[in-house]
């Protein structure tokens, strides 16, 4: 997301029409139980969770590149803000509680995994997002050479936005473009193949140039993340990225498959996913390469403070970083974020 200022001028407009005009209905698998389970070709790699969660991350303390109201605080200074709870859940916070002027930077967190990837089924498990004016959290993956190692956002919206928006960026790593077209390669339960995805496409161009750095991107149904997401108790968002495809799909905590709960996961038995690239638009192996996680929740900066007026929100995005009260829902909560490779 060192993107910025151009995507998102770029962006707004057309991401805020689609949301008022497209009312995706999602469907529902999951929930149904395989009573005899088979193996599938998953194996776990790693799982991030529990008491010793931050001891694979490296907390990042630089400026905000897309000028964020933020300070990035240390492991050491973040004790408040990033910590493991007896149950075992991992909270990254702002500062709810500090003073801060007007304009000035409020202290949160951004957490970069030790371990890289090159592909891999990602499942991550939240029990609550981060929601209030001001905030641009995101959970994203990216190479140390940007674009040209690429960048896949899994999670990222603005304020009290309720809409997911996944996106993908590259440069000269490989061509890249969202096929629509590239024809349906999951099926329902029940054998329908409506389309080769479920959500809302806003973007086809993944390459950054002259500029625009927009990227390619799908939006996800209203509610998949924000305050409905944070009342149903969570979910899960799960990623597969492959030579072939990079796909998404999403389940509310009631309806996480039985294949995911019991760490056995199996793409092929999840219906369609809500976002997919196929290898026929995009060079994908090329494109994307050595990918770390990173976790962030910012503030105000290029997207969240060009969108803050659509919030119908007091004065302006940097004058509101001084109402601490903005950030009694500036939570992300983790069960766990796994990562499987083919065995
Ligand atoms: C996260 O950090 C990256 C790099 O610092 C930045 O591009 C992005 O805007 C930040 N996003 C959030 C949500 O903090
Ligand atoms: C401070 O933030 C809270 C929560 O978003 C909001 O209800 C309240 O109106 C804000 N106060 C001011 C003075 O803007």
């Amino acid at each position: 997301m060192q993107l910025l200022t151009l995507i998102l001028i770029a962006l707004l407009p057309v991401a805020s029409l689609a949301r008022s005009h497209h009312h995706l209905s999602r469907q529902h698998h999951g929930s149904k139980r395989h009573n005899v389970a088979r193996d599938t070709q998953y194996k776990l790699q790693t799982k991030h969770q529990g008491q010793n969660f931050f001891d694979d991350w490296y907390f990042y303390t630089e400026d905000d590149p897309t000028h964020g109201n933020v300070k990035y605080e240390s492991r050491e200074n973040s004790q408040d803000l990033a910590y493991v709870q007896d149950d075992g859940t991992t909270v990254l916070k702002v500062d709810n509680k500090g003073y801060v002027p007007p304009g000035g930077k409020r202290r949160s967190v951004r957490i970069t995994s030790k371990e890289t990837y090159n592909g891999g089924l990602f499942i991550a498990d939240f029990w609550h997002l981060a929601s209030g004016p001001t905030l641009w959290p995101a959970f994203w993956t990216v190479g140390g050479h940007w674009p040209d190692q690429g960048e896949i956002d899994i999670i990222e919206y603005v304020n009290t936005g309720k809409v997911n928006q996944y996106t993908l960026h590259t440069g000269t790593g490989g061509e890249c473009k969202l096929d629509p077209n590239a024809g349906a390669r999951y099926r329902n339960k029940d054998g329908s193949q409506p389309k080769s995805y479920l959500g809302n496409t806003l973007g086809l161009q993944c390459k950054s140039s002259n500029g625009n750095n927009a990227g390619c991107a799908v939006d996800d149904s209203d509610g998949s993340v924000g305050s409905p997401f944070n009342m149903a108790g969570g979910g899960v968002f799960a990623m597969l990225w492959d030579e072939t495809q990079i796909s998404f799909w999403r389940f509310e905590r009631n309806h996480i498959p039985q294949d995911i709960q019991d760490g056995n996961p199996d793409p092929e038995t999840w219906g369609i996913p809500v976002a997919y690239w196929s290898d026929k638009g995009c060079d994908i192996a090329n494109a994307f390469r050595d990918h770390s996680i990173i976790i962030n929740i910012s503030i105000c900066g290029d997207w969240a403070g060009a969108a803050y007026d659509n919030d119908h929100q007091p004065g302006s995005c940097s004058d509101a970083v001084a109402n601490a009260t903005n950030y009694d829902f500036a939570q992300i909560k983790i069960n766990h974020i796994s990562i499987y490779q083919k065995a």
